[in-house]
């Protein structure tokens, strides 16, 4: 209602009941703020220009600094590194790239210490081609472990079993075993076979698997495409008019649900409160409440489509009402992510600027559900430009894994070596040391947002009930046309007993003025607008958190 004057904030239908319940004693996954690390990309302890376990150990004060509660490790097991690590050659040790399993049990160790979680990666659709249970599978069709990867016969064309893609390369998810005659199925490149979880030997090495890293310590799993796992056993083709979609993010099987509940069986049955967050690659996010099961599947579950949404109010807005809609009447509990390994970064996706990327902070660490930052976001870190003789990744995703840049120094902390991928754009970037030296600097802010929610059980864990602010441009301000000014702003209000708080995030580039929201601005985009009464303006491109006066 653009133009109206103080009409009461509207509640719209999103409000859970259980949640206020819930909000006193949340389990510890639901509370935190987790940071994924790209151990490449995040520090070199030894001058090989590539990050590594002890690089990451001598960093935690970092994030304890920030106030995050949880690191994810993208893997650091043996690999060939045909995927970067994602094509596990041995589950049960580091590559020496990384380090030891020493030094990967003393990081798991120094975390607790500093009261940091440790959840890793764990890839259960797929092995290396490197790994002995592959070699021993491809060395005859009468080879005991034959069955744990998945072979065909040629189609009747001759050609692969099915018209499923691979990620990556528009090119067929089959790799013909010429020794054999047989096809062996891979959902990504033909270095990573799919294991074929129908094998009970299979589910039971991989549960072994994860006992491994539970003894070690760890506190949960970041599952990779776990959805995958499932496999009806014709291997039906998939839609054609859905190609070349990648096979990973049209799979969608009722066969992975039972094997998520051993799993949940499995973690939920061994000791300390462990947990599991998988990857669901699904652009459907009804789709990926269903992998929450009963709350006896994943306790967490990656949701993408917020990720590729555009910067722009109405589209948050709907992703907001969507995952609310989907994920509140199952009790399933959201989380959010704007960028990880795999995507360019949401800074270089929102076009470049700072101020859209502190927005965006607030609007991530604002909402219901648990955030998930990807290492760098924190200093607003952009995208690197890589030429093409320096790329390295199958999968186009060089420029997101950037190295972090530490300090201010001509080698940014990298022990004066080259780094296995180039720096972002040093105009764009500043480092992690000269922003904690500017208390006005982005990384600040992220510091101030994650302390508020840690204070604030509302924000923490509270209810979340979108709010219409009646967002309209100050008078005479007609710069984008009032039909614009109507959802610029995404205001939503988080309750928890009679802590309350609520957030609002100006989409557009004109300060909006809001009705109906009276009270302390806690935390702002422009610290110099945080303990001060809310004027009821937001700023361009801005977002805050209000503390409301009590009535
Ligand atoms: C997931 C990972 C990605 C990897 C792929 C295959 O999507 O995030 O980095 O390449 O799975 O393991």
């Amino acid at each position: 209602m653009p133009g109206s004057t103080n009409p009461p904030p509207q509640t719209t239908v999103t409000d859970h009941v259980s949640d206020n319940a819930m909000a006193s004693h949340p389990p510890w996954w639901q509370s935190i703020v987790a940071y994924q690390i790209y151990p490449r990309s995040f520090a070199d302890s030894n001058g090989d220009g590539i990050g590594d376990i002890d690089g990451i150990r001598a960093h935690l004060d970092h994030l304890v600094w920030l106030g995050v509660d949880a690191i994810w490790l993208s893997p650091v097991y043996r690999s060939p590194m045909a995927d970067f690590g994602y094509d596990i050659s041995d589950h049960c040790d580091v590559d020496p790239l990384f380090g030891t399993l020493d030094d990967a049990k003393a990081l798991i160790d120094e975390a607790h210490e500093l009261g940091l979680r440790v959840i890793v990666d764990f890839v259960p659709n797929h092995t290396s081609d490197a790994h002995d249970w592959f070699r021993a599978a491809r060395s005859s069709p009468d080879h005991p472990m034959r069955d744990w990867y998945i072979w065909r016969p040629p189609g009747p064309d001759g050609g692969p079993p099915n018209n499923w893609v691979a990620s990556w390369g528009d090119t067929p998810a089959w790799t013909l075993d010429e020794a054999s005659g047989e096809y062996y199925l891979h959902c990504f490149l033909s270095a990573q076979p799919d294991l074929n979880w129908a094998n009970p030997e299979v589910v039971a090495a991989m549960h072994d698997v994860l006992r491994f890293w539970l003894d070690l310590g760890v506190d949960g799993f970041r599952a990779d495409v776990v959805h995958l796992i499932g496999k009806d056993p014709a291997l039906p083709d998939d839609d054609p008019d859905l190609l070349p979609i990648p096979h990973v993010a049209l799979h969608h099987d009722p066969a992975t649900h039972p094997l998520l509940a051993d799993i949940r069986a499995l973690l939920d049955a061994y000791p300390g409160d462990r947990m599991m967050v998988g990857e669901i690659y699904l652009l459907d996010t009804s789709l990926v409440a269903e992998y929450y099961g009963n709350g006896d599947e994943l306790h967490l579950c990656f949701n993408f489509p917020p990720l590729y949404a555009p910067w722009d109010a109405g589209s948050w807005r709907r992703q907001i009402e969507r995952t609310e809609a989907e994920l509140g009447p199952r009790g399933a509990w959201p989380t959010w992510v704007l960028s990880n390994h795999d995507n360019p970064r949401h800074r270089t996706r929102y076009g470049g600027s700072e101020a859209i990327a502190r927005a965006a902070a607030v609007l991530l660490l604002g909402l219901r559900g648990t955030p998930f930052l990807y290492a760098g976001e924190e200093i607003g870190m952009i995208d690197a430009e890589v030429p093409s003789e320096a790329v390295v990744d199958p999968g186009g995703r060089d420029g997101c894994r950037a190295p972090i840049p530490w300090t201010s120094d001509a080698d940014h902390g990298w022990r004066g070596a080259t780094p296995w991928l180039p720096f972002a754009p040093a105009t764009e970037v500043t480092d992690v040391a000269t922003q904690r030296d500017d208390p006005s600097s982005i990384l600040h802010l992220y510091r101030r947002l994650i302390a508020a929610r840690r204070a604030s059980p509302a924000l923490r864990s509270g209810s979340l009930s979108l709010l219409d602010v009646g967002a309209r441009p100050a008078p005479g301000d007609t710069g984008t046309g009032a039909a614009a000014h109507h959802e610029s702003v995404v205001a939503w209000r988080r309750v928890a007993g009679d802590d309350e708080r609520v957030v609002m995030v100006n989409f557009s580039d004109r300060p909006q003025h809001v009705d109906g929201i009276d009270g302390t601005v806690e935390v702002a985009t422009d610290a110099s607008l945080e303990q001060r009464s809310f004027d009821g303006v937001v700023p361009p491109d801005g977002a805050l958190v209000v503390r409301p006066a009590r009535t």
